[in-house]
């Protein structure tokens, strides 16, 4: 399905693909839903000599894409899974999550698991909270005791199903988080935000935006708590 580039929320992941590119090939973490994936697909028009995308269902208009572009690679599976993504071996020099981390309840690490398959850059598009009085907010969705206040879109019956307190999965709204969450969060995974643009038309309720930003690998250190067992500073207090 062709991108619709009269929406621009569109247009701002557009521009984000844009910013990180030119590269050698990119990995696309979720784009199936309505989009079929056409964000995996511009990769490939950007000049990647292959691109691949990781979701959980595909459909027919994704197979025939496809087909016609032998450089477009797929695996079916949970990119929030550390068997999973334990199973794929390449890296790629790009990697792209556009609507998907507010998705993941297991936010930091599957931001682990897809920086761990990217080379040189991060591009990140969705729906984010204003900053708040508190720096690096992340406000947990499901079960919200204000979801009129919260509630991204118009409020009315989804409220409840949109934030499910006993519905932590990829079909919900789990995280609102704030750019300096997720600044700081890239950071820990050695990438710093080189590039971001926010948009503030396109969301009902003024708390949001969409906020956008590509974070390059960074060649400062990092202690990571992936590492944690091997970390001496812990040990040496004992
Ligand atoms: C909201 S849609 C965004 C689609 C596209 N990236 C866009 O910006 O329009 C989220 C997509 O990510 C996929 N997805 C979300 N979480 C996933 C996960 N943990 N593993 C695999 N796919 C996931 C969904 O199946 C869906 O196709």
């Amino acid at each position: 399905m062709p991108l619709n580039e009269s929406d621009p929320s569109v247009r701002l992941k557009l521009a984000t693909l844009d910013a990180a590119m030119p590269a050698r090939d990119a990995i696309v973490f979720g784009d199936m839903w309505v989009v079929e994936g056409g964000y995996t697909l511009r990769c490939l028009e950007l000049g990647c000599e292959r691109a691949t995308l990781i979701d959980s269902f595909e459909t027919d208009g994704w197979l025939e894409t496809r087909r016609a572009n032998p450089s477009l690679n797929f695996y079916k599976g949970d990119f929030s899974d550390p068997l999973f993504m334990s199973s794929l071996r390449e890296r790629h020099e790009v990697g792209v999550a556009f609507d998907v981390l507010l998705h993941q309840a297991p936010l930091v690490h599957t931001l682990h698991l897809m920086a761990e398959k990217v080379d040189r850059a991060l591009c990140i598009v969705q729906p984010m909270l204003r900053e708040q009085e508190l720096p690096n907010t992340l406000v947990y969705l499901p079960g919200t005791t204000a979801p009129a206040e919260i509630h991204p879109l118009e409020p009315g019956d989804a409220v409840a199903s949109m934030f499910s307190v006993r519905e932590p999965n990829p079909a919900h709204w789990i995280w609102a988080m704030t750019p300096s969450f997720l600044t700081s969060a890239l950071a820990g995974e050695g990438f710093d935000v080189t590039w971001s643009q926010q948009l503030d038309e396109g969301i009902p309720n003024m708390r949001w935006m969409w906020w956008a930003c590509v974070a390059e690998r960074s060649d400062e250190p990092i202690v990571h708590w992936s590492a944690h067992y091997k970390e001496p500073l812990l040990r040496s207090a004992t």
